[in-house]
């Protein structure tokens, strides 16, 4: 699984890939968004306990790294000058990137997640959106008009956890004008074939980089999805961007940097001296 931070309870230490077509294969973008609701409301709280540095829980404006190699915004600027844009983030969570940008300065920006609790983690201080609308919504069916925004970014939400992932590249394509922009970080596609361990245990590939059946827990009693997560090769995502009407301008593979010493889930020094964590993809849509 992602491994994004949060880790399903009980997590085992070697991720389960199942091979039974009933876990995976059927799982329908519905399941896949009431179990996610599900369980990101309730790992809310642990989640921004655990990763307070880099959300920036303790501070209104909130924070804007990519991923867990820490590469923010300010330094790379891959959404471009945003001061008189529409942007929108997609599975904001509690959206410490869209309030560091409003922050920063952005024409207006509006940014929506599935789990309420998420989303209320980014309203604590005096129930202010710190100058971001912030919506409950499914990324399956974005609540806005055709050609709404200028730009459209996520670091690491929505994306990896819909199982229809070709059809959300479609979403996001229609509410962004002609040669709007597109920015997504997600797990780097090549981790899928190792343990989600940050330690030795991390470095042996054991899952082909080629199955797609996904990551999915179910409830042993009821079978309902508790938690589900996709994977999709490289070119897989270049596809499903080119298939949407996108032109890829860069493909970000972010290097450890020699002075970060922390673990960040299973993300780590060991392992990031050695293969990429995280993918980041820069489109636009064709004019
Ligand atoms: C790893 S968090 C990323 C959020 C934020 N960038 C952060 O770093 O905390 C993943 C987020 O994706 C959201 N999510 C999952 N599936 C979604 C969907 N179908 N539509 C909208 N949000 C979704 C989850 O609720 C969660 O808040």
């Amino acid at each position: 699984m992602n491994d994004f931070g949060p880790q399903p309870s009980p997590l085992p230490d070697i991720r389960y890939v199942s091979t039974d077509p009933l876990d995976s294969a059927l799982v329908t973008d519905e399941e896949s968004a009431a179990a996610n609701r599900a369980w990101w409301d309730s790992d809310a709280a642990a989640y921004h306990r655990e990763h307070a540095t880099y959300l920036g829980t303790d501070s209104p404006v909130g924070e804007f790294h990519w991923c867990p190699e820490m590469l923010h915004e300010r330094d790379v600027r891959l959404l471009g000058d945003v001061r008189s844009a529409n942007v929108l983030e997609i599975g904001c969570g509690s959206a410490p990137c869209a309030r560091w940008l409003a922050a920063d300065g952005v024409g207006f920006i509006t940014a929506f997640d599935l789990s309420r609790r998420m989303l209320d983690r980014g309203r604590t201080r005096g129930d202010s959106d710190h100058g971001v609308a912030l919506v409950q919504a499914d990324a399956m069916n974005l609540p806005y008009k055709d050609a709404s925004f200028d730009v459209a970014f996520s670091a690491f939400g929505a994306i990896p956890f819909v199982s229809d992932s070709a059809g959300l590249m479609r979403e996001v394509a229609r509410v962004l004008v002609p040669g709007g922009r597109f920015v997504f970080a997600v797990n780097h596609p090549m981790r899928w074939i190792f343990p989600d361990d940050p330690g030795e245990d991390g470095l042996t590939a054991y899952i082909s980089y080629f199955d797609r059946s996904g990551y999915v827990e179910r409830d042993p009693d009821t079978r309902e999805v508790t938690y589900a997560e996709q994977h999709r090769t490289i070119g897989d995502r270049i596809r499903e961007l080119v298939g949407a009407g996108f032109i890829l301008d860069d493909l970000i593979e972010p290097e450890w940097p020699d002075d970060l010493a922390e673990n960040w889930g299973q993300w780590s020094p060991l392992r990031g001296r050695l293969f990429p964590g995280t993918a980041i993809f820069v489109a636009h849509l064709r004019g």
